[in-house]
């Protein structure tokens, strides 16, 4: 097949063939599991998008190695995605000596986790009889301590920074020393104003569509208002995009580019457990759900009964990431215990049109040729023009 072209100033400023991003996804919060791991940010940046390593379910250690590993296997330019707890973005743009985000130490983290909490997890555990899983040194994440995670990528001049959660804003200045380009994820205008205003390069603006994390404003609705709140910083859409349709919708609203998650998953290089990816193909647009039973925020996932099990528990959800403790104790122990119809993985609305697990290149190859199909040659069947 005849090679397309399709390009936008995002190509130019970060020096991709195609405006197209792998989104950064963390861990599924089951097991060491990665939802965009190496291979396939190193796949979608050799097919010439950009692949962005979800860093958030890393050690600061691991994500060094998995910066290392992404160099050695591919020259093309890719992103690091870290979560910022809100809070600690927060504490570093007051700081007064150019501090980074504060450390949250581990052990903070679970003794902030309620009486009332413990107990409805240990009940559950004795009624459902669940194995004892060893989930809590995996929380020792990079989410944990983003202050030496944002060192680590600044050390390593990660050509794209990305924040999924808070705002990058305090680190633009040391990013662009070292080379780098930042970007910020927004959910609605007042935040992408804010990351616009605080100097970042680049604005995601994801709807309530999106898998993992998500707002309330639908992309459709958020996109055009991202992108008159973002002024001159180049917006990029997100939420709901699985093929080269949402692509050219996005486009034509005037995005630079799109940043595609759930069905980068569901490739070959997508880090989901094979479980969840199947859940993926199966499901259709009615079959996700959005919960604050897995972070405390809320976040999209495939509908499973532990969304019943948090719902029927009546527990406040406790705050990010003191909440994930205790989801991550629980998927990995339904796992373990065969209880696969209490897992359901992150993923977006846009799960119901991904029929099949494919690799990354031919995905990204498919959307690029439906979106120059739409956008130039073929004008669909249900539009007239003059
Ligand atoms: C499995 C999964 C994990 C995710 N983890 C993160 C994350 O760690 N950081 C982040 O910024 N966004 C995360 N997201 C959100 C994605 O970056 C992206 O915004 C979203 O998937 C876009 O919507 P879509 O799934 O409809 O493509 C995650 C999404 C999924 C599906």
């Amino acid at each position: 097949m005849k090679k397309r072209i399709l390009k936008t100033k995002l190509c130019n400023m970060l020096g991709i063939e195609y405006p197209i991003l792998s989104a950064g996804m963390g861990p599924t919060l089951i097991g060491e599991n990665t939802g965009a791991p190496v291979e396939l940010a190193v796949a979608v940046s050799e097919a010439g998008g950009l692949g962005v390593l979800g860093g958030s379910g890393f050690t600061v250690d691991e994500l060094r190695q998995a910066i290392r590993e992404i160099k050695a296997q591919t020259d093309k330019p890719f992103g690091v995605d870290l979560l910022l707890p809100k809070s600690l973005a927060a504490e570093a743009e007051s700081a007064t000596s150019g501090g980074g985000p504060v450390e949250m130490p581990l052990k903070d983290v679970i003794q902030a986790i309620p009486k009332e909490h413990l107990d409805w997890l240990n009940k559950l555990i004795e009624d459902m009889q669940l194995p004892d899983v060893d989930t809590i040194l995996r929380m020792d994440t990079t989410t944990m301590r983003p202050k030496e995670a944002v060192d680590v990528c600044i050390e390593e001049k990660v050509p794209l920074f990305c924040a999924g959660l808070g705002n990058p804003g305090f680190m633009v200045e040391r990013a662009h020393a070292a080379g780098m380009k930042v970007l910020g994820i927004t959910g609605n205008s007042k935040n992408a104003r804010r990351m616009a205003d605080s100097g970042v390069d680049l604005l995601v603006a994801q709807g309530h569509e999106g898998g993992g994390h998500t707002g309330r404003i639908g992309t459709m609705a958020l996109v055009p208002a991202a992108i008159d709140a973002a002024k001159s910083v180049p917006v990029l859409a997100a939420g709901g995009i699985g093929d080269g349709r949402g692509i050219a919708a996005a486009l034509a609203m005037g995005c630079v580019g799109v940043w595609i998650g759930t069905r980068f998953l569901a490739t070959d290089e997508g880090g989901a457990l094979d479980i969840n990816k199947q859940v993926i193909i199966r499901a259709t647009d009615e079959d996700t759900r959005v919960s604050r039973a897995y972070t405390g925020k809320t976040l999209r996932a495939n509908y499973s009964k532990f969304h019943d099990l948090w719902d029927q528990s009546g527990l406040a959800p406790l705050p990010f990431p003191t909440q994930v403790i205790i989801s991550s104790y629980l998927l990995s122990a339904f796992i373990e215990a065969g209880k696969t119809d209490h897992v359901g993985g992150l993923a977006g609305q846009i799960s119901g049109i991904i029929n099949e697990i494919k690799p990354a290149r031919q995905v990204l190859e498919e959307m690029v040729d439906e979106t120059v199909d739409i956008l130039f040659r073929k004008i669909p069947d249900n539009v007239q023009m003059g």
